[in-house]
């Protein structure tokens, strides 16, 4: 009897099929089914007593050569969009843990189906155990497959399963990153902190902070819009042929030329004006300057301010991890610096032996003058500003790439959380379940309501080919989502019964 699809789309009801997986899977429609969910038997761990059985195979190959067969027919009834979650638990023979539930998804890889995860499902109830011999195996790997020719496009929904964040609110005031963390990374020893504990902006729209260090010296910043690339691209044009240098591959073509290309950079904003934004906020200190010592040193005018770090919402957002990090402004081409500052080191006739013991660093000014940047770490890099201006007095150059190469600006940094919430990972901790009336372990129900929120939509077809007690089926069933039921052994047809209230048929296949 062949199973009619369009009846049971709309009906969220179960049918179960009694006999051997391969026959009764020769007889499903193709495409019908939106996830598979299933535990196989695990080799050599349970005798069901029936001749057709699988897991009682001689060799651990022949079981994965088994199983892989039964998951290629499964295949064709899985639709190109599904999901299909296996479970396969470890197995140890003479002494040593063989890995079968890793052999088998890497056969299946090879057959057909996209490896999308390994999640582990930890037990934090598992056996205990006496072992003294090793460590007692307290997971299971389930593995989250779709076929290989849809791994671009299937359907997956974290939603549901997503945790809570506790950083709701990242709205993107400019106001609100008074009283933040601020770290200045463009130091190359003493990576220093300090605090906003003002906020500008100037009749042309530019945002700038004043920031309060730990060394108790403030300075004024410009603030990256948020909504804007952390650094900016900035065009050079050739001082020589007179055209536009864009990127990296641009600057081959001006080998030849003899000028070094100039950048053209935005006008410098004007900081002095300022329209003060928010000024009757108070500010928090941060932990360092809350010493007396310093704090007495701070000649600010919030001086007074009571030490609250719930007074403003910038405050609140840095307990979320939120900072602020002041880095270069623009995006630097390091080949043309390099190319640059070679031509003023021969110029100067110095060695970069000399300007490291100049500047008191070793192995540092070498790296200056080299135009491979690689990201094996021993390629060129681009002097920090503080260096910048120290090599300036060495080599005695130019002002041309001194705004380019020293310009710096604030950027936000945060985690950004999904707007739904966080990605649930990998690791899941569910507790076993334990089921007295089947013989062999079943499945706890909420491993398999993740499954079915995160691959079968609602109203779709869950299959598992090894049913057992028919947790599928009944968690299936409590979600709103139709299911179809394989099993080998008509005695468990009971055991599922009684779970599964929605049962709309039982098909004996012989
Ligand atoms: C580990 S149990 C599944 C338990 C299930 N996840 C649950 O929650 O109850 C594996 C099931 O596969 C069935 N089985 C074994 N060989 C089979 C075969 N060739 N065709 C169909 N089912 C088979 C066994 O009878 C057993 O009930």
């Amino acid at each position: 009897m062949v199973l009619d699809y369009n009846q049971i789309k709309d009906k969220k009801d179960i049918i179960v099929y009694i006999g051997e997986i391969n026959k009764v899977l020769s007889l499903l429609p193709e495409g019908m089914v939106d996830c598979i969910i299933t535990s196989p038997p695990y080799w050599k761990q349970r005798d069901y007593k029936n001749p057709l059985q699988i897991g009682q195979e001689n060799s651990y190959q022949e079981y994965i050569n088994n199983l892989v067969n039964v998951f290629g027919r499964m295949k064709k009834i899985l639709k190109p969009t599904g999901t299909f979650f296996l479970n396969v638990g470890y197995k140890y023979k003479s002494k040593e843990l063989l890995l079968i539930p890793e052999l088998l998804a890497v056969e299946l890889q090879k057959n057909g189906w996209a490896l999308l995860n390994k999640i582990i499902w930890f037990k934090p109830n598992a056996m205990p155990s006496s072992l003294d011999c090793r460590f007692s195996n307290v997971y299971e790997p389930i593995f989250l497959f779709v076929k290989e020719e849809n791994k671009y496009n299937y359907y997956l929904s974290l939603d549901k399963l997503r945790l809570p964040i506790s950083n709701l609110t990242i709205d993107r005031n400019p106001e609100d990153i008074l009283g933040l963390e601020v770290k200045n990374s463009l130091l190359k020893e003493n990576k220093l902190k300090g605090q906003v504990i003002n906020i500008f902006k100037n009749s042309k729209g530019d945002i700038f902070a004043e920031v309060l260090w730990e060394n108790k010296k403030t300075t004024i910043e410009l603030v990256q819009d948020f909504s804007e690339e952390s650094q900016l691209p900035v065009e050079l044009v050739c001082q020589g042929c007179k055209k536009i240098i864009k990127n990296e591959m641009d600057i081959n073509a001006h080998y030849i030329c003899k000028e070094f290309p100039k950048p053209i950079l935005p006008p410098q904003p004007d900081l002095s004006e300022r329209i003060e934004l928010k000024p009757s906020v108070l500010f928090p200190y941060i932990n360092s300057l809350t010493k007396q010592s310093k704090r007495q040193d701070y000649k600010g005018k919030f001086k007074l301010s009571p030490d609250n770090r719930g007074a403003s919402p910038g405050a609140r957002k840095s307990l979320f991890g939120e900072y602020l990090v002041l880095q270069r402004r623009y995006k630097i081409f390091q080949s043309i610096i390099a190319e640059y500052l070679r031509f003023w080191r021969r110029n100067g006739g110095i060695t970069t032996k000399e300007i490291d013991k100049l500047l008191g660093y070793r192995d540092t000014a070498g790296h200056w003058f080299r135009r491979d940047t690689g990201s094996w770490g021993r390629g060129g890099s681009i002097p920090l500003p503080n260096d910048w201006f120290r090599l300036k007095e060495i080599l005695k150059f130019d002002a041309l790439y001194d705004r380019w190469v020293t310009e710096t600006h604030l950027v936000l940094q945060t985690v950004k959380p999904h707007p739904k919430g966080k990605n649930p990972g990998d690791v899941w901790s569910i507790k076993l379940q334990p089921f007295p009336e089947a013989h062999f372990a079943t499945f706890p129900e909420e491993l398999v309501k993740r499954c079915i929120e995160a691959g079968c939509p609602e109203g779709g077809v869950v299959l598992d080919p090894f049913a057992g007690s028919g947790t599928v089926g009944k968690v299936a069933n409590d979600l709103g989502r139709n299911a179809i039921l394989i099993e080998l052994v008509p005695e468990y047809l009971n055991i599922i019964k009684k779970r599964c209230l929605n049962i709309r048929e039982v098909i004996y296949v012989k």
